[in-house]
């Protein structure tokens, strides 16, 4: 007994596993080769949409079977119920409802609570559709938006205990999702609380819209974050059935964690017209094979139940990747998409972000269309906006209305 409290007291490691030391040293970004997003596996060259096509699909399946894992269609049925509306909202300019959406399969029910601004114009609007961290009601001091039930993760701010929310927390989002702004600029907001998707901690997969479908699971089984992108989708299915709502411009946001969730909305959704990352990082808009910041060995050991099984294969070996983030980005194209980084937000690795749009260069020209318009790295504040959008703000890891700003004008220049 004693041997071995001393081993641990000599090795900590044995216990607690190895410590992981981030690198922020861009000397010791190792060298890597990327994959060619336009060599098919059997070494031909893509060179039309018409090959793309095919090539989008084989690059597809990697993200699906190597790092997502695979969500399943959707066959079931979806119930909406507007819980509360408002007709004048921020100060007359918007309408505003909270939608239930109730997911029906195999004798299961899921309810997503859906909060919707849309300005009043005259034609239907486009619409921002992003998941929210800790619940509707932090967009917004109006008390008669409803509190999530459904698990959330601690945070005293947020007034967040016990893994439920409360009113501690409205409004405290209320400047990051800039909805005012959106509305003056004539844009909707269609937003929902993330964790009744799939409640963010290792539960075996059995809460959440996971809980619709009890097939066996296996290593290319679909994580947390196929979950959230898969539920943007189910949004995306009611949003297509609203009047006041144009299907053909509807762009999906995330956030960190969110920001990887809608990337992979856009690459497996194609009805979204434009995708936007926001500090998505490892997993999301960063290249893997830089190993800067968060690595994929650190978010599959911090985060077991993200991402499938399979990517836990590239945890410290990710020149195995078939793929990597870049081809991520490519499968936007030829949609606008728009990735973000935050100057000290180094655990995400910005210029690894920036990286993977400009090395999706060749797909969008393909399409004849520019892609990502500078070759280095902008300068911090300096948004560049091609096919692909990329600002590095000062500040660090969040979404603020500098943030969204720019997406707004993303979003009038291809619109
Ligand atoms: C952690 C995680 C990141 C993630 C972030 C977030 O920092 O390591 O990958 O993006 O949480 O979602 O806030």
């Amino acid at each position: 007994m004693r041997f071995i409290c001393l081993l641990l007291l000599i090795f900590p490691s044995l216990l607690f596993g190895q410590e992981f030391i981030p690198n922020y040293d861009e000397s010791k970004v190792p060298d890597y080769q990327l994959p060619d997003p336009l060599v098919f596996e059997n070494g031909e060259k893509v060179s039309s949409p018409e090959d793309w096509e095919k090539k989008r699909v084989e690059t597809l399946r990697y993200f699906e079977t190597e790092v997502y894992g695979i969500s399943p269609a959707w066959d079931g049925e979806i119930k909406a119920e507007i819980i509360t509306e408002l007709l004048n909202a921020l100060g007359g300019k918007a309408e505003r409802r909270e939608v239930k959406l109730t997911l029906q399969r195999n004798g299961k029910e899921v309810d997503l609570y859906v909060l919707i601004y849309l300005p009043k114009i005259e034609q239907a609007a486009p619409v921002i559709l992003g998941l929210n961290f800790y619940g509707n009601h932090t967009l917004s001091d109006d008390p008669t938006i409803r509190v999530t039930d459904a698990w959330i993760r601690n945070n005293e701010t947020y007034g967040a205990t016990d893994h439920k929310a409360s009113e501690k927390g409205r409004g405290l989002r209320r400047e990051n999702w800039a909805v005012e702004e959106a509305i003056n600029r004539g844009y909707g907001i269609a937003t929902l609380y993330y964790g009744e998707l799939d409640p963010d901690f290792d539960d075996g997969f059995e809460n959440g819209v996971h809980a619709l479908y009890q097939e066996e699971r296996n290593e290319s089984s679909w994580g947390a974050v196929g979950a959230w992108a898969w539920g943007l989708s189910r949004v995306m299915d009611y949003l297509e059935t609203l009047d006041d709502v144009d299907a053909a411009k509807v762009a999906v946001l995330g956030h960190s964690r969110l920001g990887k969730a809608a990337l992979w909305a856009g690459a497996t959704d194609t009805r979204f017209a434009l995708v936007i990352s926001n500090n998505s990082g490892c997993g999301g808009a960063a290249l893997s094979r830089r190993n800067y910041g968060e690595t994929v060995g650190r978010i599959n050991r911090a985060f077991p139940h993200w991402f499938a099984k399979r990517f836990d294969h590239y945890s410290e070996n990710e020149t195995a990747l078939p793929i990597d983030q870049h081809q991520l980005i490519a499968l936007m194209a030829p949609r606008p998409v728009y990735i973000a980084s935050g100057v000290d937000d180094r655990w995400a690795d910005p210029k690894g972000e920036f990286l993977s749009g400009l090395y999706a260069n060749p797909v969008y020209q393909l399409f004849g269309k520019t892609g990502m318009p500078e070759n280095k790295q902008p300068a911090v504040d300096q948004p560049v906006m091609g096919e692909i959008g990329y600002h590095v703000r000062s500040g660090g890891h969040g979404m603020l209305p500098y943030d969204m700003h720019q997406y707004f004008n993303f979003a009038d220049k291809h619109w």
